[in-house]
């Protein structure tokens, strides 16, 4: 990867245009890569149009580079709770920041990506988009704001937006193909695998259900790496899709205006029914009779509705007011396109010819005395046992690698589920007889019922490819203690070993987990290497440009 390509020659060119062809700079910023992905396809696009596409990822630009553009087309992601995708974070610094340059000479368009089920849609492209304005620059076009549905309305924006080179004079070389799973499987056409393990990792006295699941890739020919993630399609719970239909008083077959299958099956495989979505919220607060209800919602407080609707189904809101008659085609009008959801592999193919393994934690909990359940954990809990089939596709995560350097030192913090792509990637590195140091952190609550994959850890451990492993149960005994805290115990070699030049990743809980450890990084950074917090945070950006520091959260 290349930071200093904008100026010279042109390595982050894609694909040979014509010779005198002018840059179309393209830039992404994703975290599960669709952002690339729509990069790809407006690359391919300005091809035909006659321009030579540049795509990078928005931490390889700097504002200064930017003022040289005069094409930029952008496809940004926003991830949590509106937050600037991994690759995107020191881009956005920057250009926030006072000392940005003026842009007059740039005109350029801004493509988001996100889910309205957020209430920050999108929030990562508006402020991008908001910010070159402000800066001078010119659109090509308006923003666009794709939901989670974005293939189609991606694609017609790019066809509008793109501009045509005038100055194209040679014939435009077709363009290669920029697919990113070779075999064709995607979200639209998942592949119809064969599951050939489903077990429980944890203990039964565990307060969790942790699953070891193992699909079969048989004749997909699906290919992947270490620090991929897996899609998988879920499919509704059949008694919760069954209490709904009676909730609605209709039966199954019954016909929906505009759809081509029953409502049974819209109902099982076409919507999201365990979320309430914010149409349907809004369209059933007035009616429901729940003054609280009413009243979090008309006043548009968002922690308050979060913290109405906590622990509440779909089902939850309609049994509100038990007697309102609902129209099943209203219903679904209100609801989502049933969405994949992503795992974190935890195989590597060089370890498991012909599979690939997730390690999945099952949600469920009881509210109104009716079970609750997570839809795609509990689906590939419940109802895949061994021989049975679900649909899945890869997801590349190409950031999230083994060093291409088998002597380079790896540091993992993994607890909980978080342990997954590092169980791929030690046991990528022991298939690649890679020599560098392996030192994971791992936790959980209890040693004795959450230690999920403890003989494989342990024989790692003992054949010398884990060189280090730090363990944080936090209820094993009277005070809690996590991975950060572990962290920052063995500080001293931890910074040493980054000093080394060392890896640094980190996979789990993004909201308290993940922010913790980055805080407690920081912090090690600080006293080992005698810095100020500003000179700290100039290091970790380092470690982060670098691909050094990289995350797999959510
Ligand atoms: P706790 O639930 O006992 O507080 C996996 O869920 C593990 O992550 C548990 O041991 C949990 O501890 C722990 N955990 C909870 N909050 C955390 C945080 N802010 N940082 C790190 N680990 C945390």
């Amino acid at each position: 990867h290349s930071r200093a390509a904008m100026g010279g020659a042109a390595p982050a060119a894609v694909g040979e245009a014509t010779v005198q062809a002018k840059p179309l700079h393209i830039l992404f910023g994703t975290q599960t890569g669709n952002a690339e992905e729509v990069a790809n396809e407006a690359a391919t696009l300005a091809r035909t149009r006659g321009f030579a596409p540049r795509l990078e990822e928005l931490d390889a630009i700097s504002p200064a580079q930017l003022a040289q553009m005069e094409h930029v087309i952008i496809a940004v992601s926003t991830y949590g709770e509106g937050e600037m995708p991994d690759n995107a974070g020191l881009f956005w610094e920057a250009l926030s920041s006072p000392e940005a340059p003026r842009l007059e000479s740039l005109k350029y368009g801004v493509l988001g990506l996100g889910d309205t089920s957020y209430d920050d849609f999108c929030q990562a492209a508006k402020l991008i988009d908001m910010r070159l304005e402000q800066l001078g620059a010119k659109r090509l076009g308006e923003r666009v704001d794709c939901d989670v549905d974005y293939e189609e309305v991606a694609t017609a924006w790019l066809q509008s937006t793109l501009p045509a080179a005038e100055s194209a004079t040679a014939p435009v070389a077709p363009a290669p193909s920029e697919k990113l799973t070779k075999s064709g499987w995607s979200r639209k056409t998942p592949y119809r695998s064969r599951v050939v393990d489903n077990r429980i990792l944890s203990g039964a006295e565990s307060a969790k259900e942790i699953r070891h699941i193992a699909f079969s890739l048989g004749d997909s020919g699906m290919s992947y790496e270490a620090g991929d993630a897996l899609g998988v399609m879920p499919v509704n719970n059949p008694d919760y899709v069954q209490a709904i239909l009676s909730r609605l008083g209709v039966p199954g077959e019954t016909a929906i205006a505009g759809h081509d299958a029953p409502l049974s099956e819209l109902l099982t495989s076409r919507f999201e029914i365990a979320t309430p979505s914010k149409d349907l919220i809004k369209a059933l607060a007035p009616l429901s009779g729940d003054e609280e209800f009413l009243h979090v919602v008309k006043n548009g407080d968002k922690e308050a509705l979060d913290a109405w609707l906590w622990g509440r189904d779909l089902l939850d809101v309609l049994e509100l007011n038990p007697t309102l008659p609902l129209d099943p085609a209203e219903l679904v009008s209100w609801l989502k396109p049933l969405q994949h959801r992503a795992y974190s592999i935890s195989s590597s193919p060089k370890a498991h010819k012909g599979e690939v393994h997730l390690t999945v934690a099952a949600v469920r909990w009881n509210f109104n005395r009716r079970p609750h359940r997570g839809v795609c954990s509990t689906f590939l809990a419940d109802f895949v046992p061994e021989g049975a089939q679900a649909g899945i596709f890869m997801s590349p995560n190409k950031a999230f690698r083994v060093p291409v350097d088998d002597t380079v030192p790896m540091i993992m913090v993994g607890p909980g589920t978080g342990i997954a792509p590092f169980r791929a990637f030690l046991e990528e590195r022991r298939a690649r007889g890679a020599k560098g140091a392996n030192w994971l952190f791992f936790g959980d609550q209890h040693r004795k019922s959450d230690f999920i994959y403890e003989d494989e850890i342990s024989a790692m451990s003992a054949s010398g490819l884990l060189t280090r492993l730090d363990l944080a149960f936090s209820r094993d005994q009277a005070e809690k203690i996590y991975v950060q805290n572990r962290m920052t115990e063995t500080g001293r070699d931890l910074y040493a070993m980054l000093e080394e030049g060392g890896h640094f990743y980190v996979c789990g809980d993004a909201t308290r987990m993940a922010r913790d450890v980055d805080a407690a990084l920081h912090s090690i950074i600080e006293t080992q290497g005698g810095m100020t917090p500003e000179a700290a945070t100039d290091y970790v950006n380092r470690l982060k440009r670098d691909k050094r520091y990289v995350r797999d959260v959510y």
